[in-house]
């Protein structure tokens, strides 16, 4: 059947997108669940924003020089003539939503939204993506950039990973930077021709992407170009100096990377990535983020300094498989009830172990013992509990072991009889 010029059974999700389904999805939702719980722990409140703003909150926030505004952004008009885009990112709709609601300074605030951003799509690069981050206002404290970059890396850390690097950097500030951009594009601009294609189109636009153009042209020419480290200002030396101290004194390992100018138009001095070394170099950040002591100011709201990471959920998935490292997803069906009478049985045990909180699952059709035992294994039940006729005849349950752990299972061989009254304790005891 044809449906608008296309096969209605041909539909796809679109181009750079994809159905993220159960098991992978659970640990989409560990991932989002353990970094909710270490925000939290640390002072941050859930923030949930409109997946889409007037889209001169990007224009003006995160800057037309960066590609994620320039090139790669959902925008539209609405049916009201009103021009919106898609969120690329969460950090310019925070800083909106602090003008416009003045909330208690220090704002602290975290969120699990997704990003859209027009992309050529790639393993770990999508044009919906997912990000977990964080949002700190209101200070310039040095040891607020120390918390900020210890929540990412105590996140990876506890969902599991462990080849990564954390790389820091400085971009300087309204002092310094100006002097610095002056000499850089003196500098690009005598040797422009030796740039590489993109970088001889754009140096103008924004120089200091060409500290991490990665292509051989650039590469060969960053040697001889003015060093950002050499020009910082005091204020930026000193605030550098202390969030390196900082991380030191709590024992979080870091590289000082002159390249990390990182591809959004708002930051000011700090700015820190994680790069995931169990994945491939070019799409290899875990998360990153910086200070823009600027962007509230940009939005129309007085002068507030801020903070702030995002971390990619797929991006970590993928890192996670990589390292051969996918333990965080927990099992949470226990029991798979194979019921031969008539289903009465499955539907009154499913309901009564979920009541306790034990997760349960079951057939229905009144499929046969074979095809409900099929079931049950693929369901990653750790037991199945079968009822026959014999056993709904005594009272009782056959609980067989179907995987590890089954060796806390006390039973003489694979399968135990259990009193249909005494189940829900007997599994509870299991602690599965
Ligand atoms: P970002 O580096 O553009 O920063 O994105 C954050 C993370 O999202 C990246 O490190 C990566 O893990 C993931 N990511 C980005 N683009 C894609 C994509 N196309 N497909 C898959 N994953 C992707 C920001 O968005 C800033 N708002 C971070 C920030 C918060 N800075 C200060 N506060």
């Amino acid at each position: 059947m044809l449906f608008g010029g296309c096969a209605v059974n041909s539909f796809q999700a679109p181009t750079g997108t994809r159905d993220i389904l159960a098991p992978e999805s659970t640990r989409f939702k560990t991932l989002v669940a353990t970094f909710a719980n270490l925000a939290e722990l640390a002072g941050y409140g859930l923030v949930i924003s409109p997946m889409f703003e007037d889209s001169s909150v990007f224009h003006r926030g995160v800057g037309e020089a960066s590609d994620v505004v320039a090139k790669e952004m959902y925008e539209f008009d609405d049916r009201g003539g009103r021009r919106l885009a898609l969120r690329p990112e969460g950090t310019a709709s925070i800083a909106r939503a602090y003008v416009q609601h003045r909330p208690q300074l220090p704002w602290k605030a975290w969120y699990a939204t997704p990003a859209f951003r027009y992309e050529r799509p790639q393993a770990g690069r999508y044009r919906q993506h997912h990000q977990v981050g964080i949002e700190a206002l209101g200070s310039n404290d040095p040891d607020l950039d120390v918390e900020v970059i210890n929540l990412l890396t105590h996140y990876l850390t506890a969902i599991g990973l462990e080849r990564m690097e954390l790389r820091v950097n400085s971009m300087g500030d309204s002092t310094c930077r100006p002097a610095y951009v002056d000499a850089l594009s003196r500098y690009l601009g005598a040797n422009e021709s030796q740039l590489c294609q993109e970088h001889q189109r754009r140096w103008k636009a924004n120089p200091m992407r060409f500290l991490d153009c990665k292509k051989p042209d650039c590469v060969d020419l960053k040697s001889g170009a003015p060093r950002l480290s050499e020009a910082l200002c005091i204020g930026c030396i000193e605030h550098l100096a202390r969030v390196i101290e900082g991380l030191d004194a709590i024992g979080i390992a870091w590289r000082r990377d002159e390249t990390l100018v990182r591809g959004l138009d708002y930051y000011t001095r700090t700015t820190f990535e994680v790069a995931g070394l169990a994945l491939d170099s070019a799409q290899d950040a875990l998360g990153g983020g910086g200070r823009y002591d600027g962007l509230v100011s940009q939005l129309g709201g007085p002068a507030t300094p801020g903070i702030g990471f995002a971390s990619g959920i797929e991006r970590v998935m993928l890192a996670l498989e990589a390292e051969g490292n996918e333990k965080n997803v927990t099992q949470v069906v226990k029991a798979f009830v194979v019921d031969m009478t008539d289903g009465s049985a499955a539907r009154d045990l499913t309901s009564e172990l979920r009541a306790v909180g034990i997760g349960a699952d079951r057939a229905f059709d009144n499929r046969s013992l074979k095809a409900q035992m099929r079931q049950a294994d693929r369901s990653g039940a750790y037991l199945a509990l079968i009822v026959g006729p014999d056993e709904a005849a005594s009272g009782e349950v056959t609980v067989k072991e179907l995987r590890q752990p089954t060796d806390r299972l006390d039973s003489q061989g694979s399968s135990i009889r259990v009193k249909r009254a005494e189940i829900a304790t007997y599994i509870q005891e299991l602690k599965l």
